[in-house]
């Protein structure tokens, strides 16, 4: 797609309708899925649109600024690029698009423990903006030795993800057979001949594989799908006592992701991590969780004078990250946002989404009077209950 073209590309759904074209519907059906019946993927949407951003007008608006602190450094916009595992399955190269597209907008990048670039490529293309996301390994030695490669890559912020204690159940990709190699059925073959820029372009690029793990040998570099590595490597085990070693080993900032409850929260406090990411994977994890958003409020406030709190999982949009910077959220991600961005159109698409983003919370601010995230005031949450989809209706058209 042209960058121009990208004019009239004004949301991140719309990204979204472009991926959902150009990509094979087995790969496709990685990125997008949730768990089981997908119950938590649309609550965090909905639970998105209850939060109700009351406008303030009277105000003096002319310079806004999305700048935002973050762990002493000043980032240009208050969302990041969440960790996608397998990216460059969705399209090839995505991991290095979005590690560029983050350096240039000046916002972090996390990079997936199974994301298919090295951790030593990435930290090349962007040295002052990789955070590494970490999956807790079975055994201590790759645990430990993957904290000492992300330090020597000069990574500052470790995100260690808490919520995949088991491989949970991912209906779309077990029913697409989703393993790599890709090993083509007749539908499948149908489906990727189907789509022949993205099969061109996986030809030459060659199979993606978790290059970050390659140098544990077989089978972990080899595990043919995230479900079987996270059943053969990533560790049950993971208390309080492993986080506090990693703690003690980790001269960076330590983040907690994947906190959905004040208790989780107080633990990483007592642990001594410096921030949390208030998650449920994007709905991927555990189908009767609540929406990240639900929880943020009182997670925020029991321990956000302690620790950085963030949130992801469902944010497509610059008024859901002020709708979660609203409810006590310092830093947002979302991930999916950009992989459609970079699936739909390449670096120009990356970028193109980080500025959506932009120009929404930009738009979003001056609605909302402020000229300063830190100005932001608590928003209303819309009560479930006594707002009918009819009421919902109006509100909408009004
Ligand atoms: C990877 O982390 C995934 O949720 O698929």
């Amino acid at each position: 797609m042209f960058k121009s073209s990208l004019q009239k590309v004004p949301r991140i759904e719309d990204l979204a309708l472009i991926t959902r074209r150009r990509v094979p519907k087995i790969t496709l059906g990685y990125l997008e899925s949730g768990t089981g019946e997908e119950v938590a993927l649309r609550r965090n949407r909905e639970a998105l649109d209850r939060v109700l951003l009351v406008p303030h007008y009277l105000k003096s608006v002319g310079a806004r600024s999305t700048q935002t602190r973050l762990f002493g450094r000043t980032y240009d916009l208050p969302i990041g690029i969440s960790p996608v595992g397998l990216a460059n399955a969705i399209w090839p190269g995505i991991d290095k698009m979005l590690a560029e597209a983050a350096r240039n907008a000046n916002v972090p990048y996390g990079l997936s423990t199974v994301g298919t670039t090295r951790l030593e490529t990435i930290s090349e293309i962007a040295p002052e903006h990789l955070w590494f996301q970490l999956y807790v390994a079975q055994k201590d030695e790759v645990t430990f030795d993957l904290l000492q490669r992300a330090h020597q890559a000069g990574v500052d912020v470790l995100l260690v993800t808490v919520d995949v204690p088991i491989s949970s159940k991912r209906v779309r990709d077990i029913r697409n057979g989703f393993q790599l190699p890709l090993r083509p059925s007749p539908t499948m073959a149908l489906d990727l001949a189907l789509h022949p820029a993205w099969l061109f372009a996986s030809a030459r690029a060659g199979m993606p594989r978790f290059e970050t793990l390659e140098k544990y040998g077989p089978p972990g570099a080899g595990a043919p799908s995230l479900a079987a590595y996270v059943a053969d490597h990533i560790t049950d085990q993971l208390g309080p006592d492993l986080m506090r070693r990693i703690r003690d080993a980790w001269p960076g900032k330590l983040v907690i992701k994947g906190i959905m409850s004040v208790g989780a929260a107080e633990e990483a406090a007592e642990i001594g991590a410096d921030g949390i990411v208030v998650s449920n994977h994007g709905g991927r994890q555990f189908d009767a969780a609540p929406a990240a958003i639900e929880v943020l409020p009182e997670i925020a406030a029991a321990v956000g004078a302690r620790l950085s709190v963030m949130m992801d999982s469902g944010v497509r949009s610059g008024e859901d990250v002020l709708r979660a910077v609203s409810l006590g959220a310092e830093f947002v991600f979302s991930g999916r946002s950009f992989v459609y961005g970079a699936a739909a159109a390449g670096p120009a698409g990356a970028a193109h989404a980080l500025q959506i983003f932009k120009d929404d919370i930009l738009r979003g601010m001056a609605q909302l009077g402020i000229t300063d995230l830190t100005q932001m005031r608590p928003s209303r949450i819309e009560d479930a209950a006594t707002c009918t989809s009819e009421q919902k209706g109006l509100q909408a058209g009004s």
